[in-house]
């Protein structure tokens, strides 16, 4: 049945221009429309206006937001969301000095996530994960992207996807999937890492394509752990099997990640944390989303991406949240625009964008998600009435969504 939802006080991101992403300045601007309406016609936005024209509603069912603010889902398009457990362990060594790259050395971080993930039986991942999507979506998510990457043996990368294609196929919002073996090496190939990148591209990337099991690939390009050329060799392995590259590029250091995700045509580079003028240059007039996770900088305590210098430049930027169990164990994509606010000066509007058209871009995906644009998928939520754009970033744990709709479904119904 379509939905008609009547009496929004504001419809926040409507966007007619047809544009794929935002940038520059006009990150500042977000489209509204006061006291309207909006109508589905099954999964996609049909039409909106202003309440003194509403159309008739006879068959639709009807929710009144009673002067609630409409928004375009979220588009979160970097997580790792399938893993087993937990690591607060690691979350205690952190608090008593040790640092992310020591805690890999040490045999911890992402292989630990792998040694657990291998003793976790499918379902069982797929029961974690799905808790987890419940959690996104009631928070106002719509279109999520999933990484493998705790697999790092050809079995366990394909488990970690299959069970991301159960997702797809049981959650109500949408799902893309990254095939990321190349996170780590894998323990059987300890000391040994061209090996295990000749095994990525020759074993397990055509065993994902063969399967059709993964839209993007990703390689963590950074220092400790894979090199441009290994990166490099990857996505080009990638591009022949169909896989568009999204990078993990300059967490811990200035990677040459940007750079060769810029040289290959690549979707996104993510977290972005060490940035000089070159790689911004770099960025500048490419095709490649820069996206930024400051959730991962909030809980790793290190320092923020140069969001300011970046839109200053002209540039597009993405928010994701990153969501894993080591950098970020929190999917809240609201709180990821407070942190782009408070600590990386990116206005109200310009986080808003970066977390909805902007993201959505960074998967490919502008053209049906991120902005309430007629034709677009029928993907929003509905608050309680708010007083201002900035409260969203301002109030940033007060819960204020009081409805989730996706596909043209109400799907959440959160009280108070
Ligand atoms: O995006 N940086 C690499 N990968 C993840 C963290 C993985 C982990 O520690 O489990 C990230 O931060
Ligand atoms: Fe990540």
């Amino acid at each position: 049945m379509n939905l008609l939802v009547k009496n929004i006080g504001c419809a926040v991101g409507i966007d007619e221009s047809g544009r794929l992403c935002v940038s520059g300045k006009d990150m500042d601007r977000v489209g509204v429309l006061e006291n309207a309406w909006l109508l589905t016609d099954g999964a996609r936005i049909k039409d909106y206006g202003t309440m003194g024209c509403m159309p008739c509603d006879s068959g639709c069912e009807v929710i009144d937001a009673e002067g609630g603010w409409l928004f375009p889902s979220f588009c979160d398009s970097h997580t790792h969301i399938v893993y087993a457990g937990s690591r607060e362990q690691e979350f205690l060594d952190k608090i008593n000095g040790l640092s992310y790259e020591e805690i890999a050395k040490r045999g911890g971080g992402i292989l630990n996530s792998a040694d657990r993930l291998h003793d976790t039986s499918e379902d069982e991942l797929y029961r974690q994960a799905m808790e987890r999507i419940d959690e996104i979506v009631t928070m106002g998510t719509g279109l999520v992207e999933i990484k493998s990457g705790y697999g790092l043996t050809l079995e366990d990368e394909l488990k970690i996807l299959r069970v991301i294609r159960r997702i797809r196929e049981t959650a109500p919002l949408e799902v893309r999937a990254t095939f990321l073996g190349a996170h780590a090496v894998g323990r059987a190939y300890r000391g040994r890492q061209s090996e295990y990148v000749d095994h990525v591209c020759n074993d397990m990337i055509p065993a994902v394509a063969k399967e059709g099991l993964a839209e993007y690939v990703d390689v963590f390009c950074d220092r400790g752990f894979f090199t441009v050329e290994e990166t490099a060799k990857i996505i080009e392995t990638g591009a022949r099997y169909g896989l568009r590259a999204k990078i993990h590029a300059n967490e811990l250091a200035v990677s040459g990640g940007v750079e060769v995700g810029v040289e290959h045509g690549a979707l996104s580079v993510d977290h972005l944390e060490s940035m000089g003028d070159e790689q911004i240059e770099a960025l500048s007039g490419s095709e490649t989303m820069p996206t930024m996770l400051p959730g991962c900088a909030f809980f790793l305590g290190i320092g923020y991406p140069p969001a300011r210098r970046m839109i200053d430049a002209g540039l597009a930027v993405a928010l994701a949240s990153d969501y894993n169990p080591g950098t970020a164990p929190s999917g809240n994509m609201r709180f990821v625009t407070s942190l782009a606010s408070i600590k990386m000066k990116m206005t109200p509007a310009e986080a808003l964008n970066a977390a909805t058209l902007n993201s959505a871009c960074a998967m490919g995906e502008s053209k049906d998600f991120g902005s309430i644009t007629r034709g677009k998928m029928a993907n929003f939520y509905i608050t309680k009435p708010l007083p201002s754009l900035a409260f969203m970033p301002y109030a940033h744990q007060t819960p204020i969504i009081k409805t989730v709709v996706l596909k043209g479904k109400v799907v959440s119904l959160m009280i108070g």
